[in-house]
């Protein structure tokens, strides 16, 4: 996004971000559909978890799509680290199945990747990396650069960073110019246990070193609202207490927890989503503009916005927030069990599945304003939107009967799954009456950028780690503050008799949500009638 970030005292890292609108033209000739990303520089990526499911599910996709775009140096490796017994071949043919249909560039580097049985607590497994890394350097060309990426079990993150430093492993190889820490979420699970883990991680690896991973950061939607906001002069005077009278972030998602219960018992839809991906989004729509797109610059910027979130006591933790947990239903016409009948979940269980706030933002720009936050598994819909819901006219001239279905003007920003943004406003209706109803000026991605080869999210993330570009990654001072805002909902949902309201699968969640808003004369937008406001071309499907 800018200037990549360099650790003091190292070199500049080889490759450079791509800045914005620098792209390569598409088929018209004239306007790029996608922005190519730069060369990332030589570089021995461990991956620590190499035998587990993200691994195969995120990680080497993404890095396939990368080598076939050309993006992949050809010094490039990996070195996988688990517990699992596979040896360098079996791990081989694990990336193969893990990527069916990658091009032959990747296949290409496949044939080097290696493998190291290990205990995550054990020297020899460090020793071992260390020699391993030494043989990459000199046989694959990987030039003394270094990228970890904690794919594990987070109980392991701070022991594996430990141990990286304690075998000399957390400084670049002969010749590098960088060694950087990959983290993925969670990032602890209460304020304390992440202010643990930061110290940890600290005492091992520099902060302009680690790279801490939240995928919605790698949306384009997500950095889009950068976009929008800042290299557009129209929003920016309306973007404040004077004109928006609330908003509203829906993270909704038609799926279950499916094979994660054991997972998601430890987590609940706060830990899960709010403290993360909901307050990077809120961050990014609320906060001033930085002076400039340097990653820390953006990063001081979501910081100061965290910070002005108000923090509740307990007490007015549970006032201000429903929590709700789904039962059987119908989702896509497809009966659907309950939350507490999917495998390895506890038959009683307290874990929210539905989670509803009222959020206050106290700084000059929106002192007053309400900030709604709903997420939950098994809604009607996946649909990610942050809507900014804008004043009435102070005085309308149009009778009650004939703008009945005049809503107050909306601004949406569509995240996922039908990515763009919306503009609702008054129309008359053609006629000789004079009839008013709301109407959408609609952008959509999918049908401006037709053909984009746009990188996913974690193309994009996993590209910038190796470019040195930390932009879009979480420092240690958000992740603490976002975890200062939730703690006191974690706090007060200890006590017994913590409230749990349940909804049927299927619903937009439970009925008390509804009052939360309703308590300050507000409604929650149904994205699904909302989205399909009349002439409105896209039906929203899962
Ligand atoms: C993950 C959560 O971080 O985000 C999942 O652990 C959730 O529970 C997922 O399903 C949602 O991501 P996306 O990109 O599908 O909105």
């Amino acid at each position: 996004m800018s200037a990549p970030a360099t650790p003091p005292g190292k070199a500049t890292p080889p490759g450079t971000a791509t800045p914005p609108g620098t792209g390569t033209p598409s088929g018209n000739g004239t306007r790029p559909s996608s922005a190519a990303l730069s060369p990332a520089p030589p570089v021995a990526m461990v991956v620590f978890g190499a035998s587990g499911d993200l691994t195969a599910r995120k990680i080497l996709p993404a890095l396939a799509r990368l080598a076939d775009r050309g993006v992949l140096d050809n010094g490039f490796t990996i070195i996988g680290v688990a517990r699992t017994e596979w040896s360098d071949q079996e791990f081989r043919d694990q990336v193969a199945a893990a990527t069916p249909d990658a091009g032959p560039r990747w296949r290409e580097l496949t044939s080097r990747f290696a493998y190291i049985t290990g205990e995550y607590d054990h020297p020899n497994t460090f020793d071992l990396l260390k020699s391993r890394l030494a043989e990459a350097d000199r046989v694959d060309g990987t030039a003394g650069n270094r990228l970890y990426y904690l794919a594990t079990i987070p109980s392991v993150f701070g022991l594996v960073a430990g141990a990286l430093a304690k075998h000399g492993c957390s400084g670049p190889g002969e010749g590098g110019s960088f060694a950087r820490l990959v983290v993925e979420k969670p990032f602890g699970r209460d304020l304390d246990s992440a202010l643990t883990l930061n110290q940890q991680l600290h005492g091992a690896f520099d902060e302009s070193q680690i790279y801490r991973i939240d995928h919605y950061m790698g949306k384009e939607t997500v950095q889009n609202v950068l976009a929008l906001r800042f290299a557009n002069a129209i929003f920016e005077p309306i973007w404040n207490r004077r004109y928006v009278e609330q908003v509203q972030v829906t993270v909704a998602e038609s799926i279950g927890v499916e094979h994660r219960g054991g997972f998601y018992e430890t987590a609940g839809a706060l830990r899960d989503i709010v403290q993360n991906h909901v307050m990077q989004v809120l961050a990014l729509t609320l906060m001033e503009a930085p002076t400039s797109t340097d990653p820390d610059r953006v990063r001081d910027e979501k910081v100061k916005l965290l910070r002005a979130i108000d923090i509740p006591t307990p007490d007015e933790a549970v006032d201000k927030s429903v929590r709700g947990q789904y039962l059987a239903g119908t989702v896509d016409d497809q009966a659907v069990v309950g939350y507490r009948q999917e495998p390895d979940v506890a038959a009683d269980s307290q874990i929210e599945t539905y989670l509803a706030l009222r959020l206050r933002v106290e700084n000059w720009r929106w002192a007053g304003v309400p900030v709604y936050v709903r997420t939950g598994k098994r809604l009607p819909a996946r649909v990610t939107e942050v809507a900014l819901t804008f004043r009435q006219v102070p005085f309308l001239l149009f009778d009650r009967r004939t703008s009945r279905d005049l809503r107050p003007n909306s601004l949406i920003l569509r995240i996922q799954p039908d990515e763009g943004v919306s503009l609702e406003f008054g129309a008359k209706v053609p006629g000789e009456r004079f009839h008013l109803r709301s109407v959408a000026m609609d952008f959509s991605y999918a049908e401006e950028f037709a053909g984009s080869d746009a990188a996913d999210g974690y193309e994009r993330l996993l590209h910038d780690a190796m470019v040195g570009d930390a932009t879009l990654f979480i420092r240690s001072d958000e992740v603490e503050q976002a975890w200062r805002i939730v703690d006191p909902y974690l706090v007060a949902w200890s006590e017994p008799g913590a409230g749990l309201h349940f909804y049927p699968a299927g619903t937009w969640g439970p009925h008390m949500a509804d009052l939360l808003v309703e308590r300050s004369g507000d409604e929650w937008r149904n994205p699904e009638i909302d989205l399909h406001l009349p002439g409105r071309p896209t039906p929203l499907t899962q």
